[in-house]
């Protein structure tokens, strides 16, 4: 429910919107300040929860339900939530501020069935040759094989490429920085995305991906980090039994 304008400091316009336990506070003007002459804003935080336990809890339950989807309905969905998700990707923070990333869409059928042939080629050299016995064997519980159908019947493809360096217009290299964890944490953030929003994803590596670069075209400083179809679920869809490690496994309290 939106509540009434409210003055913040001298100057400062605001607004308090109040929903599901968030309040969101908007300000149209903050405080501005110069620190070694560079620009800075100052930060108020925008969500304030009245529960933060509560909110914990709904969020992990939330991401909890989250699951690799491998079979997908054809069921279209709009380019525009689409293009949200990935903007919610790219407010990652990243290594010096360097934003390494580029995330290209792929909805063309045609295209879309160009990278199928090509990743399964890739795969079933994978499966039959490339893969150590253990990570075969570390594969059997997910059911996974080379045949990837989901690359043309997900609505999306979403190729994340990552820039190791970005160029100048002269074509000069400029470094960037801590590239893949950036990248990494932007695809999290949009994986959480996709989920928040009702729609399911898997994230594919089709090793080599270098494929990618060439059919899409990219320059020769991004490289394919991950591709991630979404969509709904086909109507049956099933996944691996698999479980999590519990809380007392992946955390140690100092
Ligand atoms: C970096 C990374 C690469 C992955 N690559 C593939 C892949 O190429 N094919 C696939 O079917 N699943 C892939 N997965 C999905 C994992 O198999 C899946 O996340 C894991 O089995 C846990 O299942 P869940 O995501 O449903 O919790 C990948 C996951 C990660 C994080």
């Amino acid at each position: 429910m939106r509540q009434n304008l409210l003055l913040w400091h001298l100057g400062q316009v605001g607004s308090i919107f109040r929903s599901n336990g968030i309040i969101l506070l908007s300000f149209v003007m903050g405080k501005r300040k110069e620190i070694d002459g560079n620009p800075h804003v100052e930060f108020k935080q925008k969500i304030v929860r009245e529960n933060i336990e509560q909110a914990a809890q709904e969020y992990y339950e939330m991401m909890d339900s989250r699951r690799s989807i491998r079979d997908f309905s054809e069921k279209k969905l709009p380019r525009s939530v689409v293009e949200t998700v990935i903007k919610t990707a790219a407010t990652a923070p990243s290594g010096a501020h360097k934003q390494p990333w580029t995330f290209c869409v792929v909805e063309s059928p045609e295209l879309k069935s160009q990278i199928r042939i090509a990743a399964e080629e890739e795969e079933k050299k994978s499966y039959e040759g490339r893969m150590s016995k253990e990570w075969l064997n570390d594969l059997k519980p997910l059911g996974t094989n080379h045949l990837k159908p989901f690359l043309e019947t997900a609505p999306y493809l979403i190729i994340v490429f990552k820039k190791p360096y970005d160029l100048d217009e002269n074509g000069n290299k400029l470094q960037n920085y801590y590239v893949n964890e950036s990248v990494g944490i932007a695809c999290g953030m949009l994986i959480s995305a996709i989920h928040q929003v009702g729609l399911v994803t898997l994230t594919h590596t089709p090793s080599p991906m270098n494929f990618l670069t060439k059919l899409l075209k990219r320059p020769s400083n991004e490289r394919a980090f991950l591709l991630l179809p979404v969509g709904y679920p086909a109507e049956e869809t099933f996944v691996p039994d698999i479980h999590r490690k519990k809380l007392s496994e992946v955390m140690e309290f100092y």
